[in-house]
C-alpha cells in the first residue's frame, strides 16, 4: 500500500565526498537509501560542490573520491535503475538555485544555524570563516528543491538544514504567490548511529572507523584494539553488554548472535579478547561481498562514471524543468 503511495514521490539525499566511506556511512545511510529507493522516485547525489566549501585547499583527490564512492554506494545495494545516481556539479542548475534562493535567505538564520555554529568550532585546520561555507545550506535547500522533493533522509544533524528548506520554500511561494515548491521533510534514520572504534560517532574527524573497503588484517587489527567496556578488568569480572561498544557492534554486524555473546560476557564465561576475535571474523565476513563487488566495479573505472553520467543527464532533465518554472514564476523569462 505505502509502496504504491509514494511510487511517484521524489526523494533526494546527498553525500559530501570527503573520503572513503565507512561502516558508519552503510548503517547510517546506505541502508536506508537501498530500502528507499523501492518506494520513492529517489535521487542520490554526489554533493561535491558542498565538499568544495569546506575542502577548497584540498581537491586533488576528488575525483578519485567521487568514483570510489559511487563504487562503495553500487556495492551497498544503490541500483542506477532503481535511482538516480549523479554528481552535483554536473548540473549547473544547483548553482541557478542556489543563487535564487540566497537573495531570500536572511542573514540572521545561517549564522544561527547549529551545524554552522559547531563546525566553526570544531574544525581548525581549515579556514571556513568564508562567505561560501556560511551559504552552504542555502546550496542544499536548492539541491532538494531543484528536484522537488519533498522526502530527505538524514541524520537529526541536518534537522536545522531541513527546516532552512522549508523556511525558503514558503518565502519563495509567498513571493511567487503559488505553490510551486512542496515543503519537504526530513525522513530520520531511526535510532541508526554507528559507534567508532572509541565509542563516539564513527567519522573520519575522529580517526575511528572502519571502512567499507578495509582489508580485513586492518579489520581485524582496529578491533582487536577497540574500547571495550571500560568497567571490566578482569576476565573473572562479569561484563557489561549494555555499555559496551563491542556489543554494540554485535547488534549491527550479527544480531542473531548477540544475545549468546551478551550472556557469556556477563557471565564472564568469554573475555572481550574473545567477544572481539569473533567479531572481528564476522566483520570481515560482512565486509567481503560489498568488498568483491566494489572491487569489481572498480577494475574499469569508466563503467562508474558512465552510471554518474548517465545519471546527471536524467537529473539535469528535471532540473531544467524546475528551473524554467522558478524563471517564469519570478517573471526572469524575456520574450
Ligand atoms: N549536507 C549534507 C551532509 O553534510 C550533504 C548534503 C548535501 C545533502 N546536499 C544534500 C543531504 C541534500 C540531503 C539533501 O551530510
Amino acid at each position: 500500500m505505502s509502496q504504491h503511495n509514494n511510487s511517484q514521490k521524489r526523494l533526494l539525499s546527498g553525500m559530501r565526498p570527503t573520503g572513503k566511506l565507512h561502516l558508519g556511512h552503510l548503517v547510517g545511510a546506505l541502508q536506508n537509501w537501498k530500502s528507499l529507493q523501492d518506494e520513492f522516485r529517489c535521487f542520490f547525489m554526489v554533493a561535491d560542490w558542498h565538499a568544495l566549501m569546506s575542502e577548497y585547499e584540498d581537491t586533488a583527490a576528488l575525483t578519485d573520491t567521487i568514483v570510489d564512492n559511487a563504487a562503495d554506494w553500487i556495492a551497498c545495494g544503490i541500483s542506477p535503475e532503481k535511482a538516480t545516481l549523479f554528481v552535483q556539479s554536473d548540473v549547473p542548475e544547483h548553482l541557478e538555485l542556489y543563487m535564487i534562493f540566497s537573495v531570500m535567505t536572511p542573514l540572521g538564520l545561517l549564522e544561527r544555524c547549529p551545524t554552522y555554529k559547531e563546525q566553526l568550532r570544531e574544525i581548525k585546520h581549515r579556514d571556513l570563516h568564508t562567505y561560501g561555507f556560511l551559504g552552504s545550506p542555502v546550496l542544499q535547500a536548492a539541491d532538494i528543491m531543484l528536484y522537488k522533493a519533498e522526502a530527505v533522509p538524514v541524520g537529526d544533524d541536518q534537522l536545522p538544514h531541513i527546516e532552512l528548506t522549508r523556511q525558503i520554500v514558503r518565502k519563495f511561494n509567498k513571493i511567487c504567490r503559488s505553490d510551486f515548491f512542496p515543503e519537504p521533510r526530513a525522513l530520520l534514520t531511526k535510532d541508526k548511529r554507528f559507534p567508532g572504534l572509541d565509542g563516539r560517532k564513527m567519522s573520519k574527524s575522529y580517526d575511528n572507523c572502519i571502512a567499507l573497503s578495509e582489508e580485513p588484517d586492518a579489520v581485524r587489527k582496529k578491533i582487536m584494539n577497540m574500547f571495550s567496556d571500560p568497567k571490566r578488568i578482569r576476565l573473572t569480572d562479569p561484563g557489561h553488554p549494555d555499555d559496551c561498544n563491542v556489543h554494540a557492534y554485535y547488534s549491527v554486524i550479527a544480531p542473531e548472535r548477540k544475545p549468546e555473546i551478551d550472556r557469556l560476557c556477563a557471565q564472564a564465561q568469554i573475555g572481550c579478547k574473545d567477544a572481539k576475535t569473533e567479531l572481528a571474523d564476522r566483520v570481515i565476513a560482512f565486509l567481503e561481498p560489498i568488498q568483491r563487488k566494489r572491487n569489481e566495479l572498480l577494475k574499469d573505472k569508466t563503467v562508474i562514471l558512465d552510471i554518474l553520467k548517465q545519471g546527471s543527464l536524467k537529473a539535469r532533465a528535471e532540473a531544467e524543468r524546475t528551473m524554467r518554472g522558478v524563471k517564469e514564476a519570478l517573471h526572469l523569462v524575456r520574450p
